[in-house]
Parts: C-alpha cells; sequence; structure tokens
C-alpha cells in the first residue's frame, strides 16, 4: 500500500511534494521564515498501514520584544501597524527627544529569529556658528553654535539674485546644509543701443544703467542687409556674464543709417 498527501501544517513546508508516498518513505517539515516549531515531531515515515502517524507539529509566529531603551528616555518608537506586538517583518520607528540627533536607522523590522535589525541611539548635535555668502548675508544671525535641526536663512545684496534653499539646517554631521548663492547682476556689454526688455523697447544708456538682473534675459536687434530688415536674439544674463549675439553690429556710428530697432521686423530669420 502506499501513504497519500501527508497532513498540511500552517506555515510550513514539506521537503518532498507527491500525491503518494511508498510505505518507509520520510518527509520533513520545515516552518516558513518567521515561525518557530513547537516542540512536535518535524519528521514522519509512511507507514504500512498506509497511514501518516498523528501530526504534533505546529509552527508559532515568531515575536520580537518590546526593544531594549536603555537611554534615559530620550529615544522613543512607536509601531507602524496597530497593536502591541511585533510579528516577523512588523516595522517599528525610532525617535529623539529634540533637539538630540537620531543616529542610525530610524526603522527597525523585527528579524526571523525574535530580533531587531537595529536600534539607533540619540545624540547631542552642534553645528559652529554658519559661515556667510558672497555678495549675500545671514538674516538674524547671533554668533552661536545651533543644535541639530536649527536653520538659519540668508538673503543676497541688492541686485543679486539667491540660487538654491534660502535655507540651511544644522545636520546630524555637524555641518550645515547646503548653503544659497547669489548670482551678480550683468552690466550691458554696449553703452548705447535699443534693445527689448521685458517686452519693450529700452536705451541701455539711460533705461538699463543699472544692467539686468541674473536670469533676465534682453534681445538685441541685428539687421539683415539683403533684406533690409531686423531680427531679434535673446541672450540671457548668467552670473554676470552676458554674451552680445555676434550678429549685434551696434548703433550705426554715422547715424544716418536706421537703426536695427526702427527697421521692420524680418518675416523669419534664418
Ligand atoms: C498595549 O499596551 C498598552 C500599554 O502597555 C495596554 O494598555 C494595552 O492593553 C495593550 N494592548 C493590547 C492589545 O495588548
Ligand atoms: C533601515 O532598516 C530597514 C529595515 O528595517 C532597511 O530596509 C533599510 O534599508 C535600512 N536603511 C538604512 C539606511 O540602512
Ligand atoms: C538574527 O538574524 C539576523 C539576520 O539574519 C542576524 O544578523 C543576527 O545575527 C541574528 N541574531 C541572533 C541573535 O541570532
Ligand atoms: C526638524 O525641523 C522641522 C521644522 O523645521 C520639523 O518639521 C522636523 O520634524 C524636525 N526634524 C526632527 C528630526 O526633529
Ligand atoms: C561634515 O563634517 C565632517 C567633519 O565634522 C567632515 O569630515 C565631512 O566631510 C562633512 N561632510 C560634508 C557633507 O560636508
Ligand atoms: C563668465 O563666463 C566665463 C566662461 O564661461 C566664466 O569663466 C566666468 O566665471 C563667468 N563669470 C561670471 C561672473 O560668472
Amino acid at each position: 500500500s502506499v501513504c497519500s498527501k501527508p497532513p498540511e501544517v500552517l506555515f510550513a513546508t514539506i521537503n518532498v511534494v507527491k500525491t503518494v508516498y511508498d510505505v518507509g518513505e520520510e518527509i520533513e517539515y520545515t516552518c516558513r521564515p518567521g515561525f518557530v516549531p513547537n516542540n512536535g515531531q518535524r519528521k514522519y515515515t509512511c507507514q504500512p498501514t498506509g497511514k501518516w502517524p498523528l501530526n504534533t507539529l505546529l509552527c508559532l509566529p515568531v515575536t520580537c520584544p518590546p526593544p531594549p531603551l536603555s537611554e534615559f528616555g530620550v529615544l522613543s518608537y512607536r509601531h507602524v501597524k496597530p497593536g502591541n506586538i511585533s510579528y516577523y517583518m512588523d516595522t517599528i520607528i525610532f525617535e529623539c527627544v529634540p533637539p538630540l540627533a537620531l543616529i542610525g536607522n530610524e526603522t527597525a523590522t523585527c528579524q526571523a529569529n525574535g530580533t531587531w535589525s537595529s536600534i539607533p541611539e540619540c545624540r547631542a548635535v552642534t553645528c559652529p556658528a554658519p559661515s556667510g555668502i558672497e555678495n549675500g548675508f545671514l538674516n538674524f544671525a547671533v554668533r552661536r553654535t545651533y543644535h541639530y535641526n536649527e536653520t538659519v536663512s540668508f538673503s543676497c545684496q541688492s541686485r543679486y539674485v539667491l540660487e538654491g534653499p534660502k535655507h540651511s539646517r544644522c545636520e546630524k554631521t555637524g555641518n550645515w546644509s547646503t548653503k544659497p548663492t547669489c548670482k551678480e547682476p550683468c552690466k550691458m556689454p554696449v553703452k548705447k543701443a535699443v534693445v527689448l526688455y521685458e517686452g519693450e523697447k529700452k536705451r541701455v544708456q539711460s533705461d538699463l544703467k543699472e544692467g539686468i538682473l541674473h536670469g533676465e534675459t534682453v534681445s538685441f536687434f541685428c539687421k539683415n542687409k539683403e533684406k533690409s530688415c531686423a531680427y531679434t536674439v535673446p541672450v540671457q544674463c548668467v552670473d554676470g556674464n552676458l554674451t552680445l549675439p555676434a550678429c549685434f553690429k551696434g548703433m550705426s556710428q554715422a547715424n544716418f543709417k536706421t537703426d536695427p530697432s526702427d527697421m521692420k521686423p524680418c518675416e523669419d530669420h534664418e
């Protein structure tokens, strides 16, 4: 005779899976990860009667004990899932009492062997008084050390444009996070010209004496001699740099000729 399928045990796998087993054939159960066997039998032999012996195995879920919090109450944690008991793969999230910084992994996972993957610690972190930035300044800065997660903010001098995050934060490393930079305005690279600025014709020599700000654009007028028409070429101020378009010739020296800005616009310029 033969044995048919052995009984299923919850949360366990069998090493040999068949529909029929020979008399004397042995099978072995293994609990899935995160489950541990009770002290029941794991191995069973197909009996001459064609029956399996009484199955006594149970696979019980692993639990992780609450993590040891040895520090003076500065480290705390919460369960991600509701309930007080942590099973395999459950996670908890740690927190430190401000201004202490959490060093290590903020989350811990209950492992198959009933231990937590890691437990972080809380440390006092300070950053030195922040240094200033070029062409800018710290707002409301007091010369002192700062604690973890405190922030300072920066501004730029007049006509400089702030780029990057306005705020810098005291980080866990004791360093300040990336500070902004102040981008230089551009002087107009010609003494006299009529240009397009914010959609309007402006005179460089009077309207744009101060130049333009970083990131702003002006358009220069260029001449197409063959078609005797004018087209505009936009150029952008990039941190104090503004490059004239190659086609720009400036105002006619002798003012008998028409300035390009007064010529009729080209239909399309190639
Ligand atoms: C969880 O723990 C709290 C405090 O230790 C207790 O009051 C509550 O009854 C517990 N809940 C369960 C489901 O065990
Ligand atoms: C933190 O631990 C979790 C497991 O709980 C892991 O998945 C993650 O990669 C870890 N993060 C870091 C930065 O080590
Ligand atoms: C528990 O399992 C983890 C991951 O497999 C391992 O790193 C750790 O050493 C084990 N701890 C114990 C006490 O067996
Ligand atoms: C850091 O400060 C911000 C507010 O600026 C706050 O939202 C955040 O929770 C703080 N982080 C920590 C770890 O204290
Ligand atoms: C942070 O400061 C440490 C010294 O305290 C230095 O070694 C490290 O390079 C700094 N990290 C960054 C990202 O600036
Ligand atoms: C202007 O551009 C040049 C080359 O592209 C660069 O080396 C220089 O630093 C720039 N000047 C400013 C003020 O950014």
